[in-house]
């Protein structure tokens, strides 16, 4: 193990998601949904290290495809990529030489205009290996490569849009941010996101929603994560994976599956649609079962914001602690028993 490697390995010695890199293929279906909305924009990708993040790889890959204006993308110098195996087979030894192994404080920064190959086409694999390592292509950044600092900050105000999947133990930061500089964003996060002070408001107002891919997802993880039972395996290769049941992407481009309206089949039965105790309104169990003649509050999964439609349904608030946010209404409870937090909503198209 190298020093570097050593010193990553004391830093993050656990299996939290902030170290869990995304696959091409995640990415690319994602962005299927999306490709009018890339067309002459400037991407950001600002928690991703340019010879192994499947961001970079993807954007450099379909820049010509998807007609980019530029591509940035910074990496932060604590990155444990070093450890993770690129299935693209883009690394570079130059790289571990000259970049991946200064003294650990400067992250780097990848600036692309333009990509050669044919337009509306992608670019071939020899072709980015050959971009990535061109001298200047890659260059150290001034500081460690956190997205929180003032040249990082620089460059998402040029961005058009943000694409990435962030630490989730600082999503709700790099979500303020983005909204702070007005950008459009598709970011990949923990659904529990979705009740977060600083990110409901903007899911209840209709101006933030979630994307198409929403529960499970799998992730490479560092070859110094621990095995665990559950969610936790290693490939062929020696790569070690873990998966979340519970990710979602979040983002502000408009998608076709907005104005899908959820077909309800259930009429409105007490029995199925207990009231809460502490508030007036229904509880229902599933989104299967909201009740098309029910036309009070119900509060329903999280799972439901899969399906919103603002035409069809309002979001009213949460239901969670009671004290979260200023939308955080009541502990929701049926019978006495308490239970897992609930979204809000009310019918719009009476
Ligand atoms: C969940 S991983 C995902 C990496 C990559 N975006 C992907 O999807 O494969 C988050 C990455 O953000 C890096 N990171 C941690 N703190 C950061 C910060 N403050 N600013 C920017 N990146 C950070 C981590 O080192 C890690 O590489």
């Amino acid at each position: 193990m190298s020093g570097n490697s050593i010193l990553n390995s004391a830093k993050y010695s656990n299996n939290n998601t902030d170290e869990w890199y995304t696959t091409y293929e995640t990415i690319k279906e994602e962005i299927s949904h999306y490709t009018k909305a890339f067309y002459g924009k400037t991407v950001l990708c600002n928690c991703d290290d340019p010879f192994e993040s499947n961001f970079c790889y993807y954007f450099m890959k379909n820049f010509n495809k998807l007609q980019l204006k530029k591509l940035i993308c910074t990496s932060y110098s604590g990155s444990k990529i070093d450890q993770i195996k690129n299935n693209n087979q883009i690394t570079l030894d130059m790289y571990y030489n000259d970049i991946a192994h200064h003294e650990d404080i400067q992250g780097s920064v990848l600036v692309i205009t333009k990509m050669p190959g044919t337009f509306g086409e992608e670019v071939d694999d020899e072709i980015i290996r050959k971009t990535l390592s061109k001298k200047d292509t890659v260059k150290r950044l001034k500081g460690n490569g956190d997205f929180r600092t003032d040249e990082c900050i620089e460059y998402l105000k040029q961005c058009d849009i943000c694409c990435t999947n962030p630490p989730f133990s600082l999503f709700a930061e790099l979500f303020s941010l983005i909204v702070k500089y007005n950008k459009q964003f598709l970011l990949i996060g923990n659904q529990n996101a979705i009740t977060y002070k600083e990110i409901f408001p903007y899911i209840k107002e209709n101006k933030v929603w979630v994307g198409y891919r929403f529960g499970d997802m799998a992730f490479r993880v560092p070859a110094d994560s621990q095995p665990r039972k559950t969610r936790f395996w290693i490939d062929e290769s020696g790569q070690k994976w873990r998966s979340l049941g519970n990710a979602m992407w979040l983002t502000n481009i408009d998608i076709e599956r907005r104005y899908h309206k959820l077909e309800l089949t259930k009429h409105y039965n007490p029995e199925l649609h207990p009231k809460f105790d502490n508030f007036d309104g229904i509880n229902v169990k599933r989104v299967a079962d909201i009740p098309m003649d029910y036309y009070g509050i119900m509060g329903v999964p999280i799972t439901y914001i899969k399906y919103h439609n603002g035409s069809q349904f309002e979001i009213i608030g949460e239901a969670n602690h009671g004290s979260d946010n200023e939308f955080d209404l009541f502990k929701p409870k049926v019978n006495g028993k308490e239970l897992f937090k609930r979204i809000l909503i009310r019918r719009k198209d009476n």
